[in-house]
């Protein structure tokens, strides 16, 4: 049995030609939830067969909806409807994925049923209070260790739940969209205000399934008594996917790469915007509205980057970037500086941490802070890494070694399968010498 994936990688190349990443995270859990809940069958393409948004299928399958697919990237959903849910026979396991935990919490909390949800070890070591306090304050009975981590036990409280209004002290797509989503079971009208924009996927997608929400501002309200009505949903492809490409296309010279179908939805594109900051090279075309979300085809090419000191607005709007874009800093010319960041503490891994000692290894002077990075752009040297079983530590990696000036070897990236199924293949393709090696 394979235990373990390390990669190889070889020093040098460019990325050229035409690629369609895999479809979005965030927007296939959100389609296999809403699917679910809805009255009439979803047909959902370009949806990632990755382990995370996998474990949310699975879940529901637990919950007796009917779900045919993964078939490449369709699926199709039999929705039960808001009361349809079913109580699982067992603890329902979500692997590595926050989200799903995060956003199940909510929805689980007003069922007619108790459920447990667990995760790997990465998942039960990682904040839930952040949901559990909310939903307590809405009537939610919800058990987990002493340190506010999974496994949850949550026991429905079906008709019991009231609405808040809640003031969020970070900025969290998972926490406003739990809310959101126990709010469709509340008695009043649940709103949620985020301190700093972020995703709004699960908003969007409200609205797509014909349920009424209310966006204000810094403020999204949904009531109960609404129905979500089944509808067709094209996933486009993932921007943090992308933004492996784009960096990697950016630092490696002679590059010149077209990434078709990708998300740009504004909460989302962060990552465009830093790199511009530092100088990249990248374009937008053919943009178009696909089921309300907006889609472009993007076109980067090798640029001279220059470090930039981070603007704070852009961090929740680039949250699960900055992996890659510590990657573009360590090419970049000059000082870059990251902060109010210290959310990147409590993701997948401790990302600030991780990025620092893997890039330390690589020759690159990166000193990690409490709340960000500041990095020295230079040269990368070559050596092993370890990704910490987080996916996007290991694809970034993966980039550095386009400018590197020998192979660099990363250790534990199974997990890249959460989000990214066949990058190796992909990228390859497009022309990054990696090879991966099983362990057993
Ligand atoms: C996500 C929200 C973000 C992000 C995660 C996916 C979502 O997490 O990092 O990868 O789908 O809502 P936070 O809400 O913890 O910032």
């Amino acid at each position: 049995m394979t235990k373990s994936i390390n990669f190889i990688v070889q020093a040098g190349g460019n990325l050229q030609g035409e690629a369609r990443v895999p479809g979005d995270k965030s927007i296939s859990h959100r389609s296999i939830m809403l699917g679910s809940l809805a009255t009439g069958t979803t047909h959902v393409k370009g949806f990632l067969e990755g382990d995370d948004a996998l474990a949310t299928l699975r879940a529901f399958q637990a919950m007796g909806v009917e779900i045919e697919g993964p078939n490449n990237g369709e699926v199709t959903i039999h929705g039960v409807g808001l009361d349809g849910l079913k109580e699982p026979k067992e603890a329902m396991y979500l692997g590595n994925s926050g989200t799903s935990m995060r956003l199940l919490s909510g929805l689980l909390a007003g069922q007619a049923f108790d459920s447990i949800l667990t995760g790997d070890e990465s998942l039960s070591g990682r904040p839930m209070r952040r949901v559990i306090d909310p939903l307590s304050k809405m009537g939610a009975k919800i058990e987990s260790t002493e340190k506010g981590t999974a496994p949850l036990t949550i026991r429905g409280q079906a008709g019991a739940l009231q609405a808040i209004h809640y003031d969020m002290p970070i900025a969290s797509a998972q926490v406003k969209s739990c809310l959101l989503l126990a709010g469709l079971y509340a008695q009043g009208e649940t709103s949620v205000t985020e301190p700093a924009p972020t995703r709004d996927h699960t908003e969007r997608m409200l609205s797509g399934f014909s349920y009424p929400v209310k966006q204000e501002d810094n403020k999204a309200s949904v009531s109960r008594n609404g129905q979500l009505i089944a509808t067709d949903i094209d996933v486009p492809s993932d921007i943090s996917s992308a933004a492996f490409f784009l960096v990697g296309a950016s630092i490696a010279p002679n590059s010149d790469l077209t990434l078709k179908h990708v998300g740009i939805n504004p909460t989302r594109t962060g990552v465009i915007d830093v790199l511009k900051l530092m100088g990249a090279n990248i374009e937008l075309s053919n943009q178009r509205d696909v089921g309300g979300e907006p889609v472009a085809d993007i076109r980067v090419r090798s640029a001279n980057l220059k470090g930039i000191a981070i603007p704070e607005e852009l961090v929740a709007l680039a949250i699960d970037e900055f992996p890659v874009l510590f990657v573009a800093a360590a090419c970049a010319e000059g000082e870059t500086v990251l902060t109010g960041a210290k959310e990147l503490r409590v993701k997948e891994s401790d990302r600030i941490q991780v990025m620092a000692d893997g890039l330390q290894i690589l020759g690159v002077d990166a000193k990690p802070t409490e709340d960000g990075m500041i990095i020295q752009g230079g040269a990368i040297g070559s050596g092993c890494v370890v990704s910490h079983g987080d996916h996007r530590i290991a694809m970034s990696f993966a980039m550095a070694a386009l400018r590197s000036s020998g192979t660099i070897i990363i250790n534990d990236c199974a997990n890249v399968n959460t989000s990214f199924p066949d990058f190796v293949g992909l990228a390859s393709r497009l022309g990054l010498n990696i090879n991966s090696e099983n362990i057993s």
